[in-house]
Order: C-alpha cells, then structure tokens, then sequence
C-alpha cells in the first residue's frame, strides 16, 4: 500500500522514524513529507534513507512533477504524526502553504492524524476546535497519550507510540464490510419539557453516537442518525434528523429502522417524563417550590427488539454507575438479558467519566449478558469495535 507520511515539527519526530520503519517492515510504499519546520528536528537525509524516496517540503520544490497533486492522488493512506497545533490549525481551515497542508487537500484516502503538544496547547479551545472541524470531515484524530512530556511537564499530550499509530492508521483502511447496509444511530441525549423554558435533561454529548455514524459511513453503510439534541458538526455524508423528546425520538428511530440492517441506540434516552408540561413558565411563589409528577417513557429499545426483523441487528447501550446493588458490570449483565438486544455496549460513566469527547472504556454483551468483546480508547475506536462485533453478527446477502 502507498503511505504518505507527513510530519510537522514536534520533538517527538524522532518516534516517527520508528513509525516508518513499521510501515516499510510491512511492505507499505512510504513517500514522506516533513514540514520545512520539522526539519530542525529529524533532517531529509534520514526519511530519505529510510524511506527510500526523494524527500521535499514545499510545492515549488519539484514543480514539473505537480507533487502535492500526484502524492495525494497515489496515496491510499495518509499518516501525520506527530501533528502539531499549527499543523492541525492549517488542516482545519483548509491552508496549503507548504506540500504537506497542499497534499492533505488532494488526497481521497482515510487520513490519520497523531498530535502531540503540550498539554496546554492540546486543551486549548483553539486546538479542540480544529479538531472537532478535522473529525466531523472524516479525518482520525487520536488522542495523545498521557506522560512526561518534552520539558519536566506530564500530562496529555505525548505521541502515542508508533505501533499503536501504526495499528489505527492500518484499521482506517477498513474493508467495506458495511457496504449496501443501512444503519440507524440514534445520538445525543433526550430533553422532557416541564415548561417552555425548562427541560429535564441528561449530560450525553452524542460524541458516541456520532463517532458511531463516522465509523460506519467509513466503512461503507448508508447512515442515518437520530440526534436528541447534540451540538456537534453534522458528521460526514450522513442523514441527520434532529429532535429534542424522547417520543420525538421514538418515532424518528422507528420510521427509519423499517429499512434498517442495523439499529443503534446509543442515545440517553429519558426514562421519566412531567406528566403535564406547563404551558407557561412556572413562576417562584413564595418560599414554595412545585411538585412535578414525572410518568414513564416508552422503551424504544424494548420496542426495537420486539418488532425487529429477521436479521435485523439491534444494539444498546447501558452507562452505568453501578451502586449498593451491584457494580457497573453486575447491572450490565443484567441489563443485556432484560432487554434481549443482540449487542448492550456497557460503559461506567460519572462526573467526568464517559460523557464528552474523552476515551470511553466498553465491555460488550450478548442478550444472554455473556462478554463477547472488551475495549478501551478514543470513542472512534470503541465505535470500530462495536462495528467489528456488529457486521460479525449480520448475515450476508
Ligand atoms: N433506552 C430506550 N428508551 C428508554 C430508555 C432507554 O430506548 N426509555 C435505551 C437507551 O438508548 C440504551 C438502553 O436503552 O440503548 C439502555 O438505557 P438505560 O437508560 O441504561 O436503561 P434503562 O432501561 O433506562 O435502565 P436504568 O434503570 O438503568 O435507567
């Protein structure tokens, strides 16, 4: 396979020398494209020797041969690492003031991108937009990993270690194993009116719902997601319909999976409702505070699986805290034989632990509550996982 690796000016360049030497150990074509910057950290002599390939920086370097067009056209994988937050500032907003920035505009193969930075950087809201804009047009971005950093500082921020990179770039290359499949994903979390300013509500994000939609489109489904209020970028060449209750939901999800192969539920979908939402705004009286009665939701899920079609693959999701009764795996387990869905994906979730763009950590059931797959890492890798076990389970045409 042709590799492009692009490597902008980060101390932890050197890793990437390691990184090559995976790929070509492999047998993969690696053409390497450093940033003019990077050079002051790992020189040309050595891609160029270990590569095996000229190695140039900019696009007036070798005009006749149109580089940044031929490179991105030849490439069937794009690798950057490490990326730094000027590189990923110009990726974001689509600049190509050097060959690389020129080449990651022409290319049509999956894209990886590994940053490493600062902790400081890293969290800046200027890098997390710039990657959130990367991950909505499709590109992976991993997280950094956690360690000493260049100076005496630890935190996130370090490059991950060339085989891990290695190992997600290679997974990117997916087969189309969903390819000809529709699947339905619902996202976000349900809002439940109690009057028209206030709402009961919960902290999903939907980043695993629409990580999820990523993933499959990635590997070739038609996607349609169902999201309860999620303020993320559309993802990618999927069919979004947004709405805010949990009957909302219902009726979104169910219309869409008569055509379904698959069904997702990754959505927090609420479980009460106010009986009687006010039509207007509940006002403070006195030192007295309202009693809300709340009544029951419809279970979609439970719905799901009661009418699901022959063949017809559905999936929940369980965030547990676990409690006196029982730990997060205990209530899984249960959960998964209750509510009979072909896969439960059970993730322990709390202040700060599961909710948002942070690593997830899953264990996946079967309806009997047996584990048939664990996993932790980025949501865009928890969603490959539950993809590998959910194709695993759709019968072939
Ligand atoms: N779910 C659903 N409809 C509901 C509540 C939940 O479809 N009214 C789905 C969720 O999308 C998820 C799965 O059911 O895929 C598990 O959700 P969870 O809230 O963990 O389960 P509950 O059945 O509500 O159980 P608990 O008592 O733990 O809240």
């Amino acid at each position: 396979m042709r590799i492009l690796l692009g490597v902008a000016a980060g101390i932890a360049a050197y890793k990437s020398a390691l990184l090559l030497r995976l790929f070509t150990e492999a047998g993969h074509d690696v053409r390497v494209v450093p940033t003019r910057a990077s050079l002051e950290f790992v020189g040309r002599a050595t891609w160029e020797a270990l590569s095996g390939h000229p190695v140039t920086v900019d696009v007036f370097d070798d005009v006749p041969s149109v580089e940044h067009v031929k490179l991105g056209r030849e490439a069937e994988l794009v690798v950057v690492a490490p990326a730094t937050a000027d590189l990923l500032a110009r990726a974001a907003s689509g600049r190509c003031d050097d060959l690389l920035t020129a080449a990651l505009l022409t290319v049509r193969c999956p894209v990886l991108v590994a940053p490493a930075m600062h902790t400081e950087m890293w969290l800046h809201p200027a890098t997390q937009a710039n990657v959130a804009t990367l991950r909505a047009r499709g590109i992976h971005v991993l997280e950094p990993a956690v360690g000493r950093l260049t100076g005496p500082d630890t935190g996130p921020g370090r490059l991950p270690d060339p085989e891990d990179i290695a190992r997600a770039a290679l997974a990117l290359v997916a087969p189309q194993d969903l390819a000809g499949r529709h699947i339905v994903i619902s996202a976000g979390g349900t809002r439940e009116p109690i009057d028209p300013v206030r709402f009961l509500g919960n902290r999903s994000s939907g980043h695993q719902g629409y990580a999820l939609a990523r993933a499959a489109a990635r590997r070739g489904a038609q996607v349609t997601v169902v999201a309860a209020n999620v303020a993320l970028p559309d993802p990618h060449g999927v069919e979004v319909r947004r709405v805010e209750t949990t009957a909302e939901l219902a009726e979104a999800v169910r219309a869409a999976a008569v055509t379904a192969d698959v069904v997702v539920m990754a959505a927090a979908v609420a479980d009460f409702r106010p009986d009687e939402p006010a039509a207007t705004k509940i006002k403070k009286v006195g030192d007295g505070a309202p009693t809300i009665r709340l009544t029951q939701t419809e279970d979609v899920l439970a719905g799901l699986v009661a009418t699901r079609r022959p063949g017809q693959v559905v999936v929940g999701f369980a965030a547990e805290t676990g409690d006196a009764d029982g730990d997060v795996q205990a209530h899984g387990a249960a959960k998964a034989r209750r509510k009979g869905a072909d896969l439960l994906v059970v993730n322990p979730v709390g202040v700060g632990v599961g909710f948002g763009d942070v690593p997830n950590e899953v264990t996946l059931l079967d309806a009997a509550g047996h584990v048939v797959a664990t996993g932790a890492g980025a949501k865009d890798e928890v969603a490959e996982l539950v993809l590998d076990q959910v194709v695993a389970r759709l019968v072939r045409p």
